[in-house]
C-alpha cells in the first residue's frame, strides 16, 4: 500500500471484521465521527495519531484483537495524521471541551495524561478493571504510577517505546568505512558525521514537519551532555535551565544541525526515517516507532541502532496507553476496548509491529525481535527518564515552550535565545503550579 493510501484508509475508516468501509466520501469533520459514533449503535471510536506506515498496521492489529472477541463492534478509526500527536490533540481538545469525546483516547502516562486530561475531568477511573484484570501484578509499578491518580488509575499502557534511539543505515556505514559499536559517544557521532558529509551523505535525517523530532532531538542530546539525574532535575524544575550543561547541549546540538538534510522542514518523521532506510542518511534520532517502519518495510538487516550518542545507560520512557473518556458514547465497548488491551495476546500482537515493548513483564520474549529484546534489557537495567517531547516529563504548557523554542533553534541554532525561552517557560511554569 503507498503511504498515501494507508493514511487514507486509516485517517477515518470503519473497521469490522478487519475490512475498512472508508466514511471520508461523507465529507466528515473532525467532529463527524463521534457523529457517526453516537448514530452508529454498537461501535467503538478509537482516538489516535497511528497513521503512519509502521503505525497503522499496529493499530489494526489491536483492532484485530478487540474484533476477535466482540466481532459484531464496529470500529471508528478516528486517527489524525502527525506524528507525536502534533495535530491529533489539538484535534481532541477541541472535541473534549465541546463534550463529543471518542470512546477512548490514545495518550502518554504521566503528565500529559494527569494535567491534561485527568485534572480537568475528561477520564474516568479503570480502577476496577486494574483489580478484575490484576493488572498491577503484571506490570512495572513505575509505569502504574505514572497512570494514577490520587488512588485511582485512568489509562492502560499498551506500548512502552524508547526515545533515545539512533538508527542507522549499515551499508551506508561499510560504504564510508565507519564502525559503529555497541554505543557512541557524542564526539564519535561528530566524526563519522564529518566522514559522510565528505562524501556528501547528510549524517542526521531530521522531519520537521511535525515539529517534535526538534525537541526530541533536542531532549536525547541534552540526556547524553547532562546524564539523567540532571535531565530529571530540569524538567523537575529542581534545576535551573541556565545550568551550564544545558549550555553545552546545546552547543552540541547546534553543531549536529550542521548535518542534516537540507530538506527537513518538509519531512515527517517517517520519511525522515525512510531517508535512513533507503541510504540517503546515516543516522536518525528517533523513538522506537521507527523500528515500526523498519518492520513495515522489511529492512530488519540492514538497519543498526546504538543510543543516541552519549545516552547508553538511559531509556526514555514514551509509554502509549489509552483511557476511558467521561461520556463515552459507547462506555461498555470502551471497557472492553481497554480489557482488550491490558491483555497478554493483544500486547505479544501490537508491539512488535509497532517496535515498543509490552508494558505487560509476563509476554513471551521469543516472540519479539533482537532489536525488542534489547529495549526490554535497556528497560530492566537502565535509568528510566521521561520525555518531554512525548508530554510524559513536564507540564502541556512548557512541553509547548520547548518546542516552540526548538523549532526556532533548529533553525537560527542561536544558544542564547535557546537558553532564555527555556528559562522563561520554566519560571512560568513554577508561577502556574505555586
Ligand atoms: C509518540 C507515540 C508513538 C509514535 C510517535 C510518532 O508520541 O508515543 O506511539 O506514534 O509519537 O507518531
Amino acid at each position: 500500500m503507498t503511504k498515501a493510501m494507508t493514511s487514507r484508509a486509516s485517517r477515518r475508516g470503519v473497521l469490522k471484521g478487519g475490512t475498512a468501509l472508508g466514511l471520508g466520501a461523507i465529507g466528515l469533520g473532525p467532529l463527524g465521527s463521534s457523529v457517526t459514533a453516537a448514530q452508529a449503535e454498537d461501535a467503538l471510536e478509537v482516538f489516535s495519531w497511528w497513521t503512519s506506515p509502521g503505525e497503522a498496521p499496529a493499530l489494526q492489529a489491536l483492532f484485530d484483537a478487540f474484533l476477535a472477541a466482540h466481532p459484531d463492534v464496529e470500529i471508528i478509526n478516528a486517527a489524525v495524521a502527525g506524528g507525536a500527536g502534533v495535530n491529533a490533540i489539538a484535534v481532541l481538545q477541541t472535541r473534549l471541551q465541546g463534550s463529543q469525546p471518542p470512546d477512548s483516547w490514545q495518550t502518554h502516562i504521566g503528565r500529559e495524561l494527569i494535567d491534561q486530561y485527568v485534572v480537568p475531568g475528561y477520564c474516568e477511573p479503570i480502577t476496577d478493571l486494574y483489580t478484575s484484570e490484576g493488572w498491577a501484578d503484571v506490570m512495572p509499578a513505575g509505569l502504574v504510577e505514572q497512570a494514577t491518580w490520587e488512588s485511582e488509575q485512568y489509562s492502560i499502557p499498551v506500548g512502552v517505546h524508547r526515545g533515545n534511539g539512533f538508527w542507522y543505515n549499515k551499508q551506508v556505514m561499510a560504504d564510508n568505512g565507519i564502525e559503529v559499536a555497541d554505543t557512541m559517544s557524542v564526539d564519535e557521532f561528530f566524526a563519522a558525521a564529518d566522514t559522510l558529509k565528505a562524501a556528501g551523505i547528510p549524517a542526521l535525517a531530521l522531519a520537521m514537519k511535525d515539529t517534535f523530532p526538534g525537541a526530541q532531538t533536542f531532549e536525547n542530546t541534552l540526556l547524553g551532555v547532562v546524564g539523567p539525574e540532571t535531565y530529571n532535575a530540569l524538567f523537575r524544575g529542581e534545576t535551573s535551565w541556565d545550568d551550564p550543561g544545558v549550555r553545552e547541549a546545546a552547543d552540541a546540538y547546534a553543531r549536529m544541525l550542521d548535518y542534516v538534510n537540507e530538506d527537513f522542514s518538509a519531512l515527517s518523521w517517517d520519511q525522515a526515517m525512510a531517508l535512513v532506510i533507503e541510504g540517503g542518511a546515516g543516522f536518525n534520532s528517533m523513538g522506537d516507532w521507527a523500528y515500526g517502519e523498519v518492520v513495515a518495510r522489511n529492512a530488519q538487516d540492514n538497519i543498526g541502532w546504538v543510543s543516541h550518542p552519549g545516552t547508553a545507560g538511559s531509556f526514555v520512557l514514551v509509554v502509549d496507553s489509552f483511557t476511558l473518556p467521561v461520556g463515552a458514547p459507547h462506555p461498555e465497548n470502551a471497557r472492553n476496548w481497554l480489557t482488550i488491551l491490558g491483555s497478554k495476546e493483544a500486547q505479544e500482537a501490537f508491539n512488535p509491529l509497532k517496535g515498543s515493548i509490552a508494558p505487560r513483564t509476563d509476554v513471551n520474549r521469543d516472540i519479539f525481535s533482537p532489536y525488542h529484546q534489547w529495549s526490554m534489557d535497556s528497560f530492566a537495567n537502565d535509568a528510566l527518564v521521561p520525555s518531554c517531547a512525548h508530554g510524559q516529563a513536564s507540564s502541556p504548557a512548557f512541553k509547548q515552550a520547548f518546542y516552540d523554542a526548538s523549532t526556532a533553534f533548529v533553525t537560527d541554532k542561536d544558544v542564547d535565545t535557546y537558553i532564555a525561552m527555556l528559562s522563561d517557560a520554566a519560571a512560568m511554569d513554577a508561577e502556574a503550579t505555586a
